[in-house]
């Protein structure tokens, strides 16, 4: 028996009908009743699902109680839509019938998934969904890999459902439009991003934030409200709401413009909210990868001063000469790091794996900012004396066993904490995850303007696991764009 209490959350503990599973009471809304071995199903889809979350969550966090929630009238569905003229109609798990992926839809559609955490992927038939009033058809031309692809592919968060079809940096040409759509015709160039769904009923929703929704929906891996599996654009059709296509400017090459749809908006939206875009400033970037490179180009164009702090002392060049980094930082040089602590106004940090924070709090102003993008799989580490005094800790250390070193710090400064002891503090750490859909379209329009593309490496279908292990060396400068038209073959 499964048991979490994300579970017994989402469970009704009183009612008048009620079904009894292994001393879990599930309330029934007065509709058929959910038959036992449904609900184990259901209940293990989500005791999976958390359970992953908890394993990595600090012990404090996982065991904290939860609100209780009130019932919504559909007490058993843990995460009901608040409207019903979206993309699909909610069903009742009790409605739904567990079809093959390729009979969920009238649409046929043909794309390469992963199967299991090897995360290698292969030929894969599936279906879209028919294109309803408010919906926008496209074939996709070209998808951007993301790192998150990799991520989920791999299950490395944890909350991978297979088969998983990947992309979320997807553009293509419309072939159909609902009756409803007002914004896009048939022949028009369009992208998809990350998220496919809102319940457009939310706070975040109402402040097009749907970034934020609660209920937003995946565009790859997670369901729709009908129960379906959203899957991405390693695939050669899409169907999605009109509410979550972005136009394309006829100016932004569909290639290298198609890793804007993630890379782009993660790194646009951080520098914009937090502010690091003032002509003047001086923003780091850490991590030139497929983010990193978009940062730098975005930020330049803000007029901003821009570091690239790398691990990759061979990205020097490029950095400087090709994407227009006023300077660059080998992070794993400390005393390159230290010749430039206190120097920046900001940082957005897009590494994928854990690294090491403090350095990072030591390159910053006081009052600067940390954003934090990227999502390794694992807990970074972070000490709290360089964001509140400016210090590391370890000058503590220092204090206790070499008091006098404080009083003569200008004949001994050789370690980093008595230089980062020089900083004032008062700093901040944040995060950022994609944009929503108004801010989305204002960075392409603005990417646009101002010649803004990722740099890639256009590669065929059947090249993506070979794409994927070469993204985790790093050895990819600095997307790989798949040519899915003419390179995905049934
Ligand atoms: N927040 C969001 O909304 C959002 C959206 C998209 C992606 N992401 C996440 O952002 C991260 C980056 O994605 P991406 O597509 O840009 O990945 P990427 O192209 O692989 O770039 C990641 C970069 O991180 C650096 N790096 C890798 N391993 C490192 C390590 N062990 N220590 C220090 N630096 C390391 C490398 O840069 P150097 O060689 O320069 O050191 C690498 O190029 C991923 O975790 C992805 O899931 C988040
Ligand atoms: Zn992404
Ligand atoms: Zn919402």
């Amino acid at each position: 028996m499964k048991s979490c209490w994300n579970y017994k959350w989402v469970a009704e503990k009183e009612g008048k009908n009620e079904s009894r599973v292994n001393n879990v009471k599930f309330k029934q809304s007065g509709e058929e009743e959910m038959l036992p071995e449904e609900i184990e199903n259901h209940k293990n889809v989500w005791c999976g699902y958390f359970e992953s979350l908890e394993q990595k969550m600090p012990r404090s966090a996982s065991t904290m109680k939860p609100k209780p929630v009130k019932s919504t009238g559909h007490s058993r569905n843990p995460n009901p839509p608040s409207h019903r003229d979206n993309l699909t109609t909610y069903v009742s798990p009790r409605k739904m019938v567990a079809k093959l992926p390729e009979e969920e839809h009238p649409k046929q559609a043909f794309g390469w998934a992963a199967r299991d955490q090897s995360g290698l992927l292969s030929p894969f038939k599936f279906s879209r969904r028919a294109t309803a009033e408010k919906d926008v058809a496209f074939k996709v031309l070209y998808c951007g890999i993301c790192h998150s692809d990799l991520h989920m592919a791999k299950n490395e968060w944890g909350v991978t459902q297979y088969p998983l079809v990947p992309g979320h940096e997807i553009v293509g040409i419309v072939t159909e439009v609902g009756s409803k759509v007002e914004k896009f015709k048939v022949g028009d160039k369009v992208g998809v991003g990350c998220m496919v769904g809102s319940c457009r009923s939310c706070d975040s929703c109402h402040d097009n934030l749907e970034n934020y929704c609660p209920k937003m929906i995946l565009t790859y891996g997670a369901k729709n409200y009908d129960g379906t599996t959203t899957y991405g654009g390693y695939s050669d059709l899409m169907v999605a709401e009109e509410q979550f296509i972005v136009r394309i400017p006829d100016n932004l090459s569909l290639d290298a413009g198609a890793p804007l749809l993630c890379a782009g908006i993660t790194v646009y939206s951080p520098l914009r909210y937090f502010g690091l875009d003032k002509p003047g400033m001086h923003v780091g970037v850490v991590g030139l990868g497929g983010l990193g490179h978009v940062a730098v180009k975005f930020a330049k164009a803000m007029g901003v001063k821009v570091t690239v702090i790398s691990t990759s002392p061979n990205k020097k060049q490029e950095a400087v000469e090709n994407l227009g980094a006023d300077s660059f930082l080998v992070s794993r040089d400390q005393d390159q790091m230290q010749s430039a602590m206190g120097t920046l106004d900001g940082i957005i940090d897009t590494v994928s794996a854990v690294h090491p924070m403090v350095p990072l709090f030591t390159l910053l102003k006081s009052h600067g900012k940390l954003v934090l993008v990227g999502a390794p799989e694992k807990p970074l580490e972070l000490h709290a004396f360089p964001l509140i005094m400016g210090m590391c800790i370890y000058i503590y250390i220092c204090m206790s066993v070499r008091i006098t070193h404080l009083a003569n710090r200008d004949k001994d400064t050789n370690c980093m904490c008595c230089l980062c002891g020089l900083i004032t503090g008062r700093k901040m750490m944040g995060g950022s995850c994609i944009g929503g859909m108004k801010e989305t379209q204002e960075m392409i329009d603005f990417a646009a303007k101002h010649n803004i593309t990722a740099d890639v490496e256009v590669i065929p279908m059947d090249y993506v696991n070979t794409a994927m292990e070469r993204i985790l060396k790093g050895d990819v400068r600095y997307r790989f764009v798949i040519d899915v038209a003419k390179t995905l073959n049934p």
